[in-house]
């Protein structure tokens, strides 16, 4: 006999001693995925307790069993153990037995839904230029306090203005800086990474430059800091905007010699951990910043021309702190930059009325920021 997913939904939805054998029967007869998947889930909808405990404990623990079944027993269990204990003991013996993310996550998400855990928020409300190393100064902000942290750090050794002695020293770095970063972003908001591959200077001819794919290194160590990843989006460059490095190759040929020229950047999106949806933080507002006269960005490569500034050597077009802003925070929003170079993500997000708060190290920098047209609150 054929099912179709209606029907055993209304199966579900009507809770009946003679519904929940016809259940067990589909989900013993049917070789369909989907079918079986969705007769669990009605199952789970039943009244009758005893007849679901005995269910999900003769075919929970069977070898082989495909997880999206289980995953739906396990549910089940969750909500029944409200009102029955044998269904807590039950959901801690999948735990255990499987010891599966999924299940676990599942776990961590219900426990948080019903615990009433209320995190206590911290308004900072006027534009803040903290000088100095932002390890350092970011430990003077409140925790929970900022909704949207964009920046582009340090690329090791690419510039004059950073100097790590090793690679694995600059990565340490990085990564004390995002978990700072981490306490004081709020809960469920992002933290956005603008970083590429870098080149070192070789000391000589005979040596060979190494080459660092910052982008995935950085990966770990947000993990690390508590952050998970959400997107990569790629900004990418007119190729006449960028360094030649294939020129080699079109005289000679010669393959092995062959290095393409590099026109994209990694925009690396990730969300700070929580356990609840994404959902919570979007209904924190009550209205939505309106952006209706102009186009979407559909795809995860945005075109933006790079921009250069006789002040600093790695400024960012105002073009992606735009965007960034658009999509990643709302109006009113505390918005950090640690690495600020010359403010150029505050002077956006000022305009876009949002509240700056930017770190910066180098004098020279705090300088420009200073003489720009935000009255920032200045703290060493
Ligand atoms: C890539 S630049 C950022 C440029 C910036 N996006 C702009 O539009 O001007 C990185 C900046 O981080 C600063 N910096 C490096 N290490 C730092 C640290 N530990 N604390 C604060 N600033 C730092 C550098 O001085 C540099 O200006």
């Amino acid at each position: 006999m054929k099912y179709s997913i209606e029907y055993i939904k209304s199966l579900g939805l009507n809770k009946s001693e003679n519904n929940l054998k016809l259940l067990i029967n589909i989900f013993n007869d049917s070789n369909d995925v989907d079918i079986k998947r969705e007769a669990v889930s009605s199952i789970g909808r039943q009244n009758d307790l005893d007849g679901i405990y005995k269910f999900i404990s003769e075919y929970a623990f069977k070898k082989n069993t495909i997880m999206e079944y289980i995953y739906q027993m396990f549910r089940t269990c969750l909500y029944k153990s409200k009102i029955d204990s044998r269904f807590e003991s039950l959901k801690n013996r999948i735990i255990e037995f499987y010891n599966n993310e999924t299940i676990n996550k599942m776990n961590e998400f219900y426990n948080y839904k019903h615990s009433n855990k209320k995190t206590k928020k911290n308004k900072i409300t006027t534009p803040l230029l903290l000088v100095g190393d932002c390890e350092e100064t970011l430990k003077t902000l409140p925790e929970n306090s900022i909704q949207l942290t964009f920046t582009s750090p340090p690329y090791y050794n690419a510039k004059i203005y950073s100097d790590y002695h090793s690679y694995k020293d600059y990565l340490e770095k990085m990564k004390n800086v995002f978990k700072e970063c981490y306490r004081v972003i709020e809960e469920g908001r992002f933290l956005i990474v603008n970083v590429s591959p870098v080149i070192t200077k070789r000391p000589g001819r005979e040596f060979e430059s190494i080459r660092y794919p910052i982008h995935f290194d950085f990966h770990k160590i947000l993990e690390e800091s508590g952050f998970y990843f959400i997107d990569e989006i790629i900004w990418i460059k007119p190729e006449s905007c960028v360094k030649n490095r294939v020129g080699g190759y079109q005289q000679t040929r010669k393959a092995l010699t062959y290095k393409p020229n590099c026109i994209t950047e990694s925009i690396l999106v990730y969300r700070k951990k929580c356990s609840f949806l994404l959902d919570k933080n979007v209904s924190e507002y009550k209205f939505y910043d309106k952006f209706e006269n102009e186009g979407i960005d559909t795809s995860n490569c945005w075109y933006i021309n790079p921009r250069s500034d006789k002040n600093h050597p790695a400024v960012f077009p105002e073009e992606l702190c735009r965007r960034i802003l658009k999509y990643y925070s709302f109006e009113n929003d505390t918005v950090l930059d640690p690495f600020a170079g010359s403010g150029t993500f505050g002077n956006v997000a000022y305009k876009m009325k949002r509240i700056p708060v930017m770190c910066e190290m180098d004098n020279k920098y705090v300088e420009i920021i200073k003489g720009g047209k935000i009255n920032y609150d200045i703290r060493k």
